[in-house]
């Protein structure tokens, strides 16, 4: 069935592009924070580079900007818990990384204990993208701590993001299905 989506079906259309579930570790001056990101992508070979995109509001934009660094944390598809840690408030409530083990890589960035594996990126390029940010960066190092753990999956996380209302406003044209709602562990 062909129609103009309602952000429902281009909410449910946008989780079928697969992605991840990540925690980006950023550190500037000392102090350390870390949030939940889906929109991260491996985007070269050689050398390997790695983007992520970053909201305009987010306390660790201005931090990402100044260090030029970033980890990536993998996210295991048990750890719902630690992506609504690092997903749902902003270091600017509260210190996300009390009570959480971690080190930090080189540049200071967190890497979690908890992950599944981890990667260290020096920024490249930074673009802007609609209401985000793009940072285009080259994997310095990283580890697998868990291989045959599985990684987490964005649509297990339901609206955990709250990406329902941030469609909102857009209208695209698309082709759905009636059948277009997802069932998740958070919203069966
Ligand atoms: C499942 C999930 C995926 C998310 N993906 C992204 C993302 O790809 N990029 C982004 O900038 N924020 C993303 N967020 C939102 C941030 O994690 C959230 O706004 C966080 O509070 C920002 O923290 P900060 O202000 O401490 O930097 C996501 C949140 C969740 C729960």
């Amino acid at each position: 069935m062909s129609e103009s989506a309602s952000s429902e079906s281009l909410v449910a259309l946008m989780r079928r592009v697969t992605v991840g579930v990540y925690v980006i570790g950023v550190c500037d001056g000392g102090k350390a924070n870390a949030f939940t990101a889906c929109s991260v992508m491996p985007v070269s070979f050689a050398p390997v580079l790695v983007a992520i995109a970053v909201g305009q509001d987010h306390a660790s934009l201005p931090m990402l900007r100044a260090s030029g660094h970033f980890s990536v944390n993998v996210l295991g598809s048990e750890q719902l818990q630690l992506a609504r840690h690092f997903g749902a408030s902003s270091a600017r409530e509260h210190d996300k990384l009390a009570g959480i083990a971690w080190r930090a890589d080189s540049s200071g960035a967190p890497l979690l204990e908890a992950a599944l594996a981890w990667l260290a990126c020096e920024v490249q390029q930074v673009t802007r993208a609609g209401d985000h940010e793009l940072f285009i960066a080259r994997l310095t190092h990283g580890s697998i701590r868990l291989p045959d753990a599985l990684p987490m999956t964005y649509a297990q996380t339901g609206n955990m993001d709250g990406s329902a209302d941030l469609y909102g406003q857009r209208r695209v044209s698309t082709a759905v299905s009636a059948h277009d709602r997802l069932s998740t562990p958070e919203h069966p």
